[in-house]
C-alpha cells in the first residue's frame, strides 16, 4: 500500500510580549494583555517575558522588587501562562536582552526616543531621576520582540507606539543589512486595550496611580473591588448606554465587556431600565468572579518557590538558544570579529 504523504505543518507564527514586575499585576494588565496571551497558545508559538530589565527605569526597593518578581512569574501562571505550550522566563535571566538592545541603540535616534510619549509621562512623574534608561527603555523593548522573530505583540493600547519603534527600527536594520529581523505587528485586542481608571476615567489605569481607588489589582479582595467599582465616576445621566463623552460609564461597559464576552449591545439591553448602582455591582461581581479562580491557584504557586525556579529557569535556557542565534546574526551581519569563547 501506498503511504500518502502529509504535508509539512505550517510553521506557527512566533508571539513575544512582556509585563514589568513593578508592584501589583492590575485589571488593565489582566484584560488588556494577559488574558490575550493565555487565550493565544495553542494557535501560536508564544514567548513571555517578565521585563524586569526595564523596571530598574524606576527605582526599586532590591527586597520587594525581588519579592514583586516572583509574584507576578507566580501570578501569570495563575492566569493561566502554560509553560508546557509556551515559553515564560524572567527577561535579566537572558543577557541576550541587553546586548541586543546596546545594539539596537546605536540604531535608534535620539528624535524618535524624544516622542515616545511614555517617556514624556515618566520623566514628568520621576523628575529627580530622569535617567538615560528610561530614554532608551524602547530600543530595550525592541531587542526583546527582535530576539525571537515575533510575527506579533499582543499589548494594550498604551503600547502602540513602542511598537511602531520597534517597526522602524526593524525595516531600518534590515534596510542597511538585508533582511535580519522579522517586523512585527502589534496585536490589540477588541474590548479591554484601553482600561481607564476608576477615578478618572480620561486616564489610563495605572498601578503608579496614588489614588487606590483608581484600579483594581487582580490580586485585591473580594470587599476591595466591590467597593472601588461603587466609588467609580460616572456621570449624571443614569442611563447605561455607549456614548462619547461618557468615559466612566464606557470604561465599566469596557471591563463588562472583556470579563463576559458580551457586546455592548447585550450590556445595555440588560440594563435597560436599572440605574448605574445595579450596573456597578453587576461589573464587581462579574470581575471578581472571574478573579477568584486565579487567586486560589496564586495561593497555591506561591507557596512553591522550587516549582517557580523549576519553570522560569528552564523558559530562560530555551529563550537563551534562541535570542543568541539572533544576536550572532546580527553581529556578523554589522561586522564585529566573531568570538572564539
Ligand atoms: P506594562 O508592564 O506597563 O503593561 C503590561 C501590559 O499591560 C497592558 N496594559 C494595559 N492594557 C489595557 N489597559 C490598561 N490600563 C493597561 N495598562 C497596561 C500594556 O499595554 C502591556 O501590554 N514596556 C512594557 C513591557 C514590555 C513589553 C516588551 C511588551 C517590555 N518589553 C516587549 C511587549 C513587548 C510595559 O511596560 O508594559
Amino acid at each position: 500500500m501506498q503511504a500518502t504523504q502529509e504535508p509539512a505543518p505550517a510553521r506557527k507564527k512566533v508571539i513575544f510580549s512582556a509585563i514589568q514586575p513593578s508592584g501589583t499585576i492590575t485589571l488593565g494588565n489582566y484584560l488588556g494583555a494577559i488574558k490575550n496571551w493565555v487565550a493565544l497558545q495553542d494557535e501560536y508559538r508564544c514567548i513571555f517575558a517578565l521585563a524586569d530589565l526595564h523596571t530598574i527605569t524606576v527605582r526599586q526597593e532590591p527586597a520587594k522588587f525581588r519579592q514583586n518578581t516572583l509574584q507576578a512569574y507566580a501570578l501569570l501562571l495563575a492566569c493561566g501562562i502554560d509553560v508546557t505550550k509556551s515559553l515564560f522566563f524572567i527577561q535579566s535571566h537572558v543577557h541576550t536582552h541587553a546586548e541586543l538592545a546596546w545594539i539596537l541603540n546605536c540604531y535608534t535616534q535620539f528624535g524618535e526616543l524624544s516622542r515616545m510619549t511614555q517617556f514624556k509621562d515618566k520623566s514628568a512623574a520621576h523628575a529627580d531621576n530622569v535617567n538615560a534608561g528610561l530614554f532608551t527603555y524602547p530600543s530595550l523593548m525592541a531587542a526583546d520582540i527582535l530576539l525571537y522573530q515575533a510575527d506579533l505583540v499582543p499589548v494594550g493600547l498604551d503600547q502602540k507606539q513602542h511598537l511602531e519603534l520597534t517597526r522602524n527600527i526593524a525595516e531600518r536594520f534590515n534596510g542597511i543589512y538585508g533582511a535580519t529581523f522579522t517586523v512585527p505587528d502589534a496585536y490589540i485586542p477588541k474590548t479591554g486595550a484601553k482600561i481607564m481608571s476608576l477615578q478618572e476615567p480620561g486616564k489610563k489605569m495605572s498601578k503608579s496611580d496614588e489614588n487606590a481607588n483608581a484600579w483594581v489589582a487582580v490580586l485585591d479582595k473580594p470587599e476591595d473591588i466591590l467597593r472601588k467599582f461603587k466609588r467609580a465616576v460616572t456621570d449624571s445621566e443614569a442611563k447605561v448606554r455607549y456614548a462619547e463623552g461618557k468615559d466612566g460609564i464606557n470604561n465599566l461597559m469596557g471591563i463588562y465587556a472583556a470579563v463576559t464576552g458580551k457586546t455592548f449591545e447585550q450590556i445595555e439591553a440588560e440594563f435597560d431600565g436599572k440605574g448605574y448602582g445595579d450596573f456597578k455591582v453587576a461589573v464587581a461581581e462579574a470581575v471578581i468572579e472571574s478573579l477568584r479562580p486565579v487567586q486560589a491557584e496564586y495561593n497555591r504557586l506561591i507557596a512553591d518557590k522550587a516549582y517557580l525556579e523549576q519553570c522560569y529557569t528552564e523558559s530562560a535556557r530555551q529563550a537563551l538558544a534562541i535570542s543568541r542565534r539572533t544576536v550572532e546574526k546580527a553581529m556578523r551581519k554589522i561586522g564585529f570579529v566573531k568570538s572564539a569563547l
